[in-house]
Formats: C-alpha cells, structure tokens, sequence
C-alpha cells in the first residue's frame, strides 16, 4: 500500500494502557485505583474478570519491548498508573513506581521508539475517589501536582506528553451511567467531571510547558450523522455531537463550552467553571491526539430522558464487539475539525483498531484479515485526511496486544499480538507481519 501524503517522519505506533496491560495491581507499594476496586465488585464485568494480572506486562516488559522493535515501531503511546506513582493519589512519592516507567522509556529509547505516555487512562487512585474523584475540583490540582513529579523524573527524555485519555467516555460512562469505574450513575449531573478532568488538563499543560516539553491530550471523537433529514433528528444529532465532540474540545480552541441547554446546563455547568479556568484549559495545545473507531447515526429519542438515541448502522461490516466499520469516516472526522477549528495545532491519531475474534489456528498462526483491512481501510482514510490538508503527524494502533477490555474483560480482541491469557503467551498476529511491512516500506521510502 502506498501512503503518498504522509510525512516522511510520520510515527508508527501503537497504544496501551497500564490497567489494561500492567497487572502487578498489589505489587512495589502501587495502592488501589478506582479499577480494582470497581472489578472487585461482583457483576461490574463481564465474568468477573479483573486487571489484576492483565498481561503480567510490568513483570514481562522487556518481552513486550522486543515485540515492539520487531514490529519496527517509532511511537509507543502507553500510560502511567497515578497509584503507582502516589500511592493514595497526593503525598508521598512511591520510588519503585516511578522506577518502572524509568526502565520502560530506557528501554523504549533503546530500541529506537519515542514514548509518549499518557498521564490519566481511567486509573484514578481510590483515595481521590473517596474524597469525590473527579466530582472534587480539588482532583485536578492533584492531578497537576502528579505531572510534576512525573515530568521530573522522566522530562529528560520523553517529549511528547499526553495529559488525559477520552475524558468523554470516562465521564459519560464512569459517573453518567455507571458502566465503568468507579461506577457512579449521576447522569447529566456527572458535567462538573467535564470540568474538572479539563481544569486538571490546563493545570498540567502548565507543569509541562514550564520544563519545556510537548502536551496532547486523547480525544474519542465520532462523525455524527442524522439518521434522517427530519428537523428532530438533526437536532438530535446536534444534541449528541456537542457532548461527545464539543464538550472536549471547543473549551480548549475556542476558549467557551458549547451550548448545554439539552442537557439542563448553563455555560458554568453546575457551578463548576471558575474565572480564569478557561484560560488555562485554552492554552494551545502541540498536537490533538484523535481516538476513532466509528461515525455515529443519531436519531430523535421516541421517548423522553436523553435528548438524542443511537441509530443503527447498516450496509457495512461490524466488529466482534459489533461497531460498524466505516474508514472514510475517519477522513470525513479529521476534515471536520479542521473547519470547525481553524486553529487545529497537528493531529495524532492516537487509537484506532478492531476487535475480532482471534485463535491461534493449529499452525500456530492468527489469521486476522479482517483486522489487516480495517487498518488498511482508515490508513487510506488518513491518507486521504492528509490529501486534504489536514496536518496528520502520526498512527497509534490499538492495541500492541490484546487486553482487559474494560467492562468486557478479556473478551474483546484489538491486538496486534494475541495474548493466551491462561499462559501469557504472545503470539504475534497476521496483522503484526502486515503492520511491521508497512513501517519498513514508508521508511525505506521516505
Ligand atoms: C478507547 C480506550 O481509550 C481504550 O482503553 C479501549 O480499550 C479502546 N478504546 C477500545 O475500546
């Protein structure tokens, strides 16, 4: 496949995320984040699975690392654990923590992959839960303080830092409806964690600009489509697309929240938005990190409650977790930010992937075709974004190997690698050999 547009220092990557990959949940001092505490909770996930071991990846990291420079990757965007880190959240800094992401940048830089961590996946430390999580403005001021202490140790040689991941699903689905931790269900009244996670966001791009280094942040981001012409269904729509889409990111280019009224908000939700806190979140960012999977259709809700419902998709494949896939929806997204924000700093495409269902077959391979034509298809889909003038720096698969999927335990399968769960066996996927070709082509091209 030829990629004609990108640049010829495009990064080649792929992501994870350390409750999602790490295990070791009770190991060298890291104290209990909101996820242990909520998959310990019977009926939370599907069949009580837990990230408890994970991939016993901080036991087997240097494996992982090896996987890595063989499938030729320049990018690894991961993320640190707070509780490993500072155990309760605030206070007193955990050493052995710290030393983990030391030996994995080292190791990173070692084989030639620029690291780009991720400081906020999901993973808050239960001490903050307990005092209101991100319900507390207080949280976010921790969160800065976190940064600190991370950025010290390892500013002096990762560049690129990304402050939160999908701050929309997590509040949407840790606080609106529970399905993830910490599994409050406070619908609309969960707004002020809109706020709060982006104050922590400005607060930290702070810490961050003040040693000099790059800030992101991780967007999930959907075209949303009317389900038809009709005025209430583009209403609907409109409704849906300013709190997935907006709500994240007009604050930070255009220094206002979009109009909540659907949502029974006013432009302070809930009280929560203090003088001078839009600045610090307006601070210009280095990049955008973009998170797709698939466009949304949008139709007016037949009965009350939420403003807006979910359309299905239909005439295209769907995933094993059952979402559609649509890759020129990827293009159509990236051009879509770009017109509704002039100032759009450079994009990275920071997870993009299919689950499927992987076996290993008798010869020992993974045959996932379906999986190599999705990433082939919203490659293109990038391409084409580039094409059209929108400034794409880089391609972060999910994931580098399959994972505890969050509510669907380790059911659903993203990676590039296949992880036997029973015996932590990888074994690398069609789609690694697929992966690893293109990068060795569009370098030995570029
Ligand atoms: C978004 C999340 O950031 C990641 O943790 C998750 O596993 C993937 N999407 C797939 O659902």
């Amino acid at each position: 496949m030829t990629l004609n547009h990108l640049p010829a220092d495009f990064v080649w990557g792929a992501s994870t995320a350390a409750y999602q990959i790490e295990g070791a949940t009770k190991e060298d001092g890291r104290g209990p984040s909101v996820w242990d505490t909520f998959t310990a909770r019977p009926g939370t996930v599907r069949d009580g699975h837990t990230g408890d071991v994970a991939c016993d990846h901080y036991h087997r990291y240097e494996e992982d690392l090896g996987l890595m420079a063989e499938a030729g990757l320049t990018g690894y965007r991961f993320s640190i654990a707070w509780s490993r880190v500072l155990p309760t959240g605030r206070g007193e800094v955990n050493p052995k923590g710290l030393d983990f992401y030391d030996r994995l940048v080292d190791g990173l830089l070692e084989r030639g992959v620029e690291p780009f961590p991720t400081l906020f996946h999901w993973d808050l430390p239960q001490g903050l839960e307990d005092d209101g999580g991100w319900l507390n403005r207080d949280t976010a001021y921790r969160f800065a303080e976190y940064t600190a202490v991370v950025a010290a140790r390892l500013g002096d040689r990762v560049r690129n830092w990304i402050t939160l991941n999908e701050p929309f699903i997590h509040m949407a689905w840790g606080y609106g409806l529970g399905t993830h931790a910490p599994g409050r269900a406070l619908l609309f009244d969960c707004l002020p964690v809109a706020h709060h996670q982006l104050l922590g966001h400005g607060l930290a791009l702070r810490e961050l600009r003040s040693l000099g280094l790059r800030v992101m942040m991780a967007n999930n981001c959907t075209p949303v489509r009317p389900a038809s012409p009709s005025a209430a269904d583009r209403a609907a729509a409109e409704a849906y697309d300013i709190l997935h889409n907006r709500l994240f990111a007009d604050p930070i280019f255009t220094g206002a929240y979009p109009d909540l009224s659907a949502y029974g908000a006013d432009a302070t939700l809930g009280g929560s938005v203090r003088d001078g806190d839009l600045d610090l979140i307006s601070a210009p960012l280095d990049a955008l990190g973009v998170n797709y999977y698939n466009p949304t259709r949008i139709q007016a809700p037949a009965a009350g409650g939420l403003p807006f419902e979910e359309a299905p998709i239909e005439g295209v494949r769907h995933t094993a977790f059952g979402w559609p896939v649509v890759p020129d929806g990827l293009r159509e997204l990236l051009v879509l930010l770009k017109e509704r924000y002039p100032a759009l700093p450079p994009v990275h495409i920071t997870e993009n992937g299919c689950s499927v269902d992987d076996v290993v077959t008798a010869d020992g391979t993974v045959p996932d075709t379906d999986r190599i034509d999705y990433l082939d298809g919203h490659l293109r889909a990038v391409d084409a974004a580039v094409a059209q003038g929108v400034d794409v720096r880089g391609y972060f698969t999910w994931t580098l190997m399959d994972n505890f999927e969050w509510a669907e335990g380790f059911h659903q399968r993203f990676g590039l690698v296949h992880v036997d769960h029973e015996t932590q066996v990888r074994t690398p996927k069609a789609s690694f050999a697929w992966y690893r070709d293109l990068i060795r082509e569009h370098r030995a091209n570029a």
